[in-house]
């Protein structure tokens, strides 16, 4: 009988899990095959930035994850106050200063057959030890992309658990020597393979509303609420390629690589003034910064 090879080394076996209704190692926190989220994908997920034993944004997080759940008609089974005390319950457990919370909730453990089960859902967490500089250079000199097109399905402001698109595309940029796809729909720039994405003309700040076509990402409505706090002209409208291309700044907005300039599309310089002292990029990093030394 031939063994399972587990990820690369051993770190995944490192940190906090949280499987079944009680913490375990990770090692130990195994899922049912008859899990929804691995034979449907029937789930949703947040990935929460832990900065200094904290959780970022944390509010924004909780808001987004209620409303997947109401979105696909997934049974809570708990409090949002109960998850958050879960949550922060794993942090401390962990011990860890800078982390990466990650959580799922699928429609619980059934025997596979596509109408949803009256059973209650399944809720699995883990805390991964996070090197945040490990970004700083991504967020400094930006990022290298390409575009393909947006082929996910129409409801992308779910957190679903079905990243396949997303994955594929990533994939796709990675081995065409780029670091990431901004992804295209209809003509119109939607987000990235795991970031949303704006561009700024003039001093006006452009991103795309936030409809069923993105991720509604709680980063993206942390920088859209402090621009407009300070004075800055957003507009949530789409803009196409040709637009992304000629303007003074773009860049990416997530939880993981906060903001991060795009530099360069399919060997094409853009964005010219986006690394610039005082652009609305520097403006928003700073910012970000500040939020996460007073939270
Ligand atoms: N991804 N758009 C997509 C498709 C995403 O997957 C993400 C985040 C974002 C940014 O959202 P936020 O600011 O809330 O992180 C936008 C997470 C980090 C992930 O899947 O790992």
């Amino acid at each position: 009988m031939s063994s399972i090879e587990p990820m690369n080394g051993t770190e995944w076996q490192e940190g906090v899990a949280y499987a079944r209704g009680r913490f375990v190692a990770p090692a130990e926190a195994v899922i049912p095959i008859d899990d929804r989220a691995h034979q449907f994908g029937d789930g949703i997920y947040e990935v929460i930035r832990v900065i200094g034993g904290r959780p970022l944004l944390m509010d924004y997080h909780m808001e987004r994850f209620e409303t997947s759940a109401n979105a696909i008609k997934l049974r809570l089974d708990r409090s949002m106050e109960e998850l958050r005390q879960l949550v922060l319950e794993a942090i401390s457990r962990s011990g860890y200063s800078d982390a990466q919370v990650y959580f799922q909730l699928s429609r619980g453990l059934a025997r596979r057959e596509h109408a949803f089960p009256n059973i209650p859902s399944h809720l699995s967490l883990t805390v991964r030890k996070m090197d945040d500089s490990a970004f700083d250079g991504v967020r400094e000199h930006g990022l290298s992309m390409t575009w393909t097109d947006d082929i996910r399905w129409k409801l992308c402001y779910i957190k679903s658990l079905n990243l396949l698109p997303n994955v594929m595309a990533k994939q796709a940029a990675l081995d065409a020597g780029y670091q990431d796809a901004i992804l295209v729909r209809d003509g119109f720039v939607t987000e990235c393979t795991s970031s949303n994405i704006a561009i700024v003309k003039g001093q006006t700040v452009y991103t795309h509303p936030a409809n069923e076509r993105v991720l509604h990402g709680v980063t993206r409505r942390f920088a859209l609420k402090y621009l407009r706090d300070t004075g800055v002209e957003v507009r949530e409208e789409m803009f196409t390629m040709e637009e992304l291309m000629q303007a003074d700044e773009v860049f990416t907005m997530s939880t993981i690589t906060e903001f991060a300039p795009i530099v360069k599309v399919n060997g094409f310089d853009v964005g010219n003034k986006t690394k610039s002292k005082g652009s609305m990029l520097r403006q928003l990093q700073s910012a970000y910064q500040l939020q996460i030394k007073h939270i």
